[in-house]
């Protein structure tokens, strides 16, 4: 029962607990255990035992199911996996459905024993803050951690609340209020500004009470977290400052960072304080001691800290990156002499060009020590880096499934890299692999990419994938029994768009109905940003829509479970989103036909804009896919003020559309909303198609540059809106989803 001297002295550096009873240890997963399943709660206990970190083994108890565990995340992944392989049931991003375990437990027999392969499970990227939670209050934060856990995550990123401490450590220094509010980014953009990629905020500054709100949030999500066992991920101090500094300290190292995705100058080129400047290290021991004080001295050792993410340096001279590198280390281990440095590592990918394998090696390399590191191999499924660093030196690094951009929701993936590569790349020889986690921009949708990863951590070969998609679709869709056509409708998708092989389209696929409309450049792209789409339509999404509308029509009780209503209108979304391409190319070929009139251009929209109204439709059957959500979950931190309530919303609608106050990096974080589709794109896709017939009427000639100047300003005046206001905005659920993914098909397939 209590957990031996060596066994402390494990949790201690690997979970951030020490002195702590051991029963005390283990309040969370029994609060976690009551959560989610209330009406078995007394029928599990937990144990913490000695023995080799992350190991767990759940046996039949006398009066139900217990789990004995070496670590407090072993504890709660042993928990996990008596639900889900036992009970037949999971908890989702849409939902918990643990609670719908048998009435009566199921007897195990048979002990279940698991072991992580890594250290670490790691959770989220910095700008998941943004696309995904931004606007989360405690309920939301409190699902998402317990998925985390369960799934044995002990490693998550913990930004939420960051620039409280930031402002208290700025004013220590003798900075004012007004040069702190130039520098801080918009509730909806505050990743970018931790990254010093932006500063300052576009439709108002940053007010306090969403700095004190979030402050507040973070408390308990370190807590939470805490009890969880995990090690919370904090933020630490930069290097990025307010333009003020260089006024207030003449002669501090102060260098300008580089401009960002075409931001004007005084929203980017960031100040950025030079750690080898003593004044970095005072604002660092400044900023950890406040944190500590704030969350509890030994809640984490580990930092992260990016300089250099989408920034150039400002030399590349190989002892100026290793003095940096070595300066902040240094900053940091004079907080705390147990830090970690923790960083993203897209830099290496995203400019490969600057960070040749030398420059790699110094910035590494100023850091002394192998464990004094973790690096995130942020996009390892497609672009790994890990394999031209020699695995980044020695440094300790973690496998990470990046796959979704700005929380874009098409599909598309690689069950086969995701299962395969982390297995190989952790036998590699000389590896310094430590780990395995996500870095997803946005979670949003293909939700089994995602979870295959985390299993893939706690199973030392590579996972089946017709046995893996067989049990997830099994436990996603309990009903029993469970028609054959549900998993044929799986098994279609995992072969097709989860099976997609081409290195220059690996990230979600965006619909090109959520670009700008435009003659050229829409259709397959590839790379970044891909609109290619690598499947055929007819043999993958329609035939996996057909295959589950049939197996609703075995077993009509399907309707009634949430996941597979969600799935029905997501596959349904795809299908549409494919369909317009080919709707798009006839329309662009009748306008460009010498001989076509206006009135067939004319015609030759009309499809898209009915597709459009389809879509819109659709997505408002499910409570998932509503932008009003995303809208209320902004305002609602405005606790009824309308001029802050205004404001959170313009954040909200601006980074989902124009990102930037002139569209600055347009439609990146696009979404399938309803709402966004029917008000948004298809306005845009209205004024173009009119454009186009009114040219080939006049016989003026197109001009691009007019068209992207009318469809900025339909931008901005949607973003200056107000949501309930305007024809067609609805804010809650309406429709029938199996009406219209019927139609759907008889429409549109
Ligand atoms: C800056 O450096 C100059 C020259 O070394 C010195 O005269 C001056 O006092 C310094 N100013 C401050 C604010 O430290
Ligand atoms: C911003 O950075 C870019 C380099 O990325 C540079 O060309 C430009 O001069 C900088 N602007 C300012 C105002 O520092
Ligand atoms: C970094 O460079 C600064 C300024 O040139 C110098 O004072 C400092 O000693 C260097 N630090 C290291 C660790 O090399
Ligand atoms: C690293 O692995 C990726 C994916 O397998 C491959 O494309 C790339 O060429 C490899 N890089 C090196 C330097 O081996
Ligand atoms: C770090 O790892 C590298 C590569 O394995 C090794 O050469 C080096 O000696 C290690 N450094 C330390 C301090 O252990
Ligand atoms: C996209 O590429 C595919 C395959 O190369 C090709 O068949 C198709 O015609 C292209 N579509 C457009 C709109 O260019
Ligand atoms: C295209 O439109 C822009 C913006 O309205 C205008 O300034 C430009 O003169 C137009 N170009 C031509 C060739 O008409
Ligand atoms: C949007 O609102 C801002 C701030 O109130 C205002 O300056 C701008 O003119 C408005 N733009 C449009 C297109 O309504």
């Amino acid at each position: 029962m209590f957990a031996s001297k060596g066994l402390f002295a494990l949790l201690a550096f690997g979970l951030g607990v020490s002195q702590v009873a051991a029963d005390n240890r283990l309040q969370g997963i029994y609060a976690l255990a009551k959560r989610r399943v209330p009406s078995h709660a007394d029928a599990f206990s937990f144990a913490l035992v000695d023995g080799e970190p992350d190991t767990f083994v759940v046996s039949d108890a006398r009066n139900g199911i217990h789990v004995e565990c070496t670590t407090v995340s072993a504890c709660a992944r042993g928990l996990y996996t008596y639900l889900t392989q036992r009970g037949g049931v999971d908890i989702w991003w849409t939902g918990s459905r643990l609670n719908e375990l048998p009435l009566r437990l199921p007897k195990l027999g048979e002990q279940i024993k698991g072991e992580a392969i890594v250290p670490y499970r790691y959770h989220f990227n910095t700008v998941t803050f943004d696309y995904t939670s931004a606007f989360w209050d405690f309920e939301q934060w409190e699902l998402e951690l317990d998925w985390l856990a369960l799934r044995g995550v002990n490693l998550p990123l913990a930004w939420v609340g960051y620039e409280y401490i930031l402002i208290e450590t700025f004013r220590e220094v003798g900075l004012d209020d007004d040069d702190i509010a130039d520098f801080l980014s918009g509730p909806a953009f505050q990743a970018w500004n931790r990254f010093g990629n932006i500063q300052g905020s576009w439709g108002g500054e940053l007010p306090m009470q969403w700095v004190n709100d979030q402050f507040a949030l973070q408390k308990r999500i370190v807590q939470r977290m805490v009890e969880l066992g995990m090690t919370p991920v904090l933020p630490s101090f930069t290097g990025f400052v307010p333009r003020a500094l260089s006024k207030l300290y003449p002669n501090a190292s102060i260098v300008t960072g580089s401009q960002w995705s075409g931001f004007p100058a005084a929203y980017t080129n960031d100040s950025f304080l030079e750690p080898f400047d003593p004044l970095f290290s005072t604002l660092q021991k400044s900023f950890i001691s406040k944190q500590q004080a704030a969350y509890g001295a030994d809640v984490s050792h580990i930092y992260t800290l990016d300089q250099y993410n989408e920034n150039d340096p400002y030399s590349g001279d190989p002892d100026y990156l290793r003095n940096i590198s070595a300066g902040t280390f240094a900053s940091l281990r004079a907080a705390d002499p147990d830090a970690v440095w923790l960083m993203q590592g897209w830099l290496f990918f995203a400019s490969e060009a600057f960070w040749t394998d030398e420059r790699v090696a110094a910035y590494l390399g100023g850091v002394p020590g192998n464990d004094s590191m973790i690096v995130l191999d942020l996009f390892s499924e497609a672009a790994p880096q890990w394999n031209r660093t020699q695995s980044y030196y020695g440094k300790q690094w973690v496998w990470c499934e990046l796959h979704d951009f700005g929380g874009n929701m098409g599909f598309e993936g690689n069950l086969e890299a995701l299962t395969q590569d982390p297995i190989a790349a952790l036998r590699s020889p000389g590896s310094s692999m430590k780990g395995i986690g996500l870095t997803m921009e946005g979670q949003e949708g293909n939700e089994m990419l995602y979870d295959i990863v985390l299993d893939q951590a706690w199973s030392s070969t590579p996972l089946s994938i017709n046995t893996y998609v067989n049990d997830w679709t099994t436990r996603r869709y309990p009903v029993k029994p469970l028609p054959k056509v549900a998993l044929d409708a799986w098994t279609t998708l995992a072969q097709t768009v989860y099976n997609n092989k081409d290195p220059n389209t690996q990230a979600t696929i965006k619909g090109i109905y959520e670009l700008a409309p435009s003659l050229t450049g829409l259709t397959n792209r590839t790379g970044h940003h891909p609109t290619m789409i690598t499947y055929d339509t007819d043999s993958s999404v329609v035939s996996a829509l057909k295959l589950l509308l049939q197996a609703k029509a075995q077993h009509p009780s399907l309707a009634l479970v949430p996941e597979f209503a969600y799935d029905v209108v997501d596959v349904a979304r795809q299908v549409l989103s494919n369909r317009f391409v080919d709707l798009y190319v006839a329309l662009v070929n009748t306008y460009t036909s010498p001989s076509s009139t206006a009135s067939a251009v004319s015609a030759a929209g009309q499809p898209l804009l009915a597709l459009l109204a389809d879509l819109d439709a659709l997505l408002y059957t499910n409570e998932h896919f509503l932008l009003s959500t995303w809208i209320a979950d902004a305002r609602k931190w405005a606790r009824g003020s309308p001029a802050y309530g205004a404001y959170l919303e313009y954040n909200a609608r601006n980074q989902i559309t124009l990102w930037g106050p002139d569209g600055e990096i347009d439609d990146y974080a696009s979404k399938a909303w309803a709402g966004l589709v029917g008000t948004y794109y298809k306005a845009r896709w209205a004024a173009f198609v009119g454009y186009l017939e009114q040219t080939k009427r006049t016989g003026e000639a197109y001009n691009a540059t007019a068209v992207a100047d009318t469809l900025l300003e339909i931008g901005k005046k949607w973003d200056n809106g107000t949501w309930g206001t305007g024809e067609g905005e609805w804010w809650g659920v309406h429709g029938n989803t199996w009406e219209m993914a019927e139609k759907v098909l008889k429409k549109w397939a």
